[in-house]
């Protein structure tokens, strides 16, 4: 049997309970305002009806709660911090999807597609919120104060550079040229991150030393590089019945995504192409046909093994233990083979 498929399952269903929760979901139909927080986690349909979708992979709170537990913890002790960082990620693509003018996420049409940019802009703050509350309840389960306190800075210094990597994101947008190496800090920040934080609370909460936690984070970064590297192949070329998202956004909006760059550097076309004021399908359909053509694809994949080489370093140093120490492997071969 696959570790990762049987521990998964468990902790899947550990972190929705501890997420409906937080949110208030109960079977009462919810006001317009939870609903709408609701809706978007596929809890309820457009309607508020009760409806059980696509909530999304969850990687972040299995990866905490796998590492938790493979540093020799109780995975269920870590349940509040893995809630706290998925309905911080919930947070960030509830922005996320208004800033890049993203129509539809898992298959469903974005929050503020239905409801306006200004309240979807109002129950991502909520959500921001609500995420916070959630690390609050590791207390609950027996966690120091002292390592909740820990936990809660490290979540906030996270958030920051989640941000950060956001504004470079979108300011890349406006600028013609962009370095490979201001694209890894801005997605350093934007995405990798946060999957750092995952395995470094994980192991915090297990109680191991600083050196090992250390080779957690490490572990959590260079996967969340790789993530990102394939989320970004995946937003060209990706099938968009099984990622759930426009595969035209990014090039729409120009984004300097690492194929992109890649094709800039080598393809004088696709620097004119990007010269132009305004996109279309056609812009879209040139410059994939372009990026076709440069081996750009090669390259990013070439870059997110890479990466995933270099976790699987740091989570060789960590010494991760048992079944769940298999799961964090197969779970880091499952992420660059990904298609949605
Ligand atoms: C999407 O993350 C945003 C990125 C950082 C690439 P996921 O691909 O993990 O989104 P869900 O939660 O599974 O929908
Ligand atoms: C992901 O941004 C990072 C955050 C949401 C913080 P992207 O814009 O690259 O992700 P998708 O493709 O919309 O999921
Ligand atoms: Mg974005
Ligand atoms: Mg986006």
């Amino acid at each position: 049997m696959n570790e990762f498929k049987q521990l998964s399952q468990e902790m899947r269903q550990a972190v929705t309970a501890e997420m409906k929760a937080v949110l208030n979901a109960t079977e009462a139909p919810p006001d317009l305002f939870y609903g709408m927080l609701h809706y978007h986690m596929g809890w309820r349909d457009d309607q508020l009806q009760p409806a059980d979708v696509n909530a999304g992979k969850q990687i972040r709170p299995v990866l905490c709660l796998l590492a938790c537990q493979a540093a020799g913890g109780n995975w269920q002790q870590a349940v509040p911090a893995a809630a706290a960082i998925e309905l911080l990620h919930n947070f960030s693509l509830i922005h996320d999807d208004i800033e890049d003018a993203s129509p539809t996420r898992r298959g469903r049409k974005t929050l503020w597609t239905i409801w306006g940019q200004e309240q979807a802009i109002n129950a991502g703050d909520a959500m921001f919120s609500l995420a916070h509350l959630a690390l609050n309840r590791l207390v609950e389960r027996g966690v120091s104060a002292e390592t909740a306190v820990h936990a809660l800075r490290r979540f906030d210094e996270t958030c920051v550079r989640l941000t950060q990597g956001q504004h470079a994101d979108m300011f890349f947008e406006t600028q013609n040229s962009v370095s490979v190496s201001d694209y890894l800090a801005m997605i350093t920040g934007k995405t990798a991150v946060l999957l750092s934080l995952c395995t470094e609370l994980g192991a915090l909460i297990s109680g191991k030393d600083a050196e090992t936690v250390h080779h957690y984070a490490q572990f959590g970064l260079n996967l969340g590089l790789a993530f990102q590297v394939i989320d970004d192949i995946l937003g060209i070329w990706g099938d968009e019945s099984l990622i759930g998202k426009s595969a035209s956004t990014d090039i729409l909006t120009k984004k300097k995504t690492l194929p992109v760059l890649y094709g800039l550097n080598q393809n004088n076309d696709l620097r004119q192409l990007y010269q132009q004021e305004t996109t279309d399908e056609t812009f879209v359909q040139q410059a994939i046909h372009i990026l076709d053509s440069t081996g750009a694809r090669e390259d990013a994949t070439e870059r997110a093994t890479y990466y995933s080489e270099t976790a699987l370093g740091h989570l060789e140093e960590a010494e991760p233990a048992g079944p769940a120490g298999a799961a964090l492997q197969q779970l880091s071969a499952m992420l660059l083979q990904r298609s949605f």
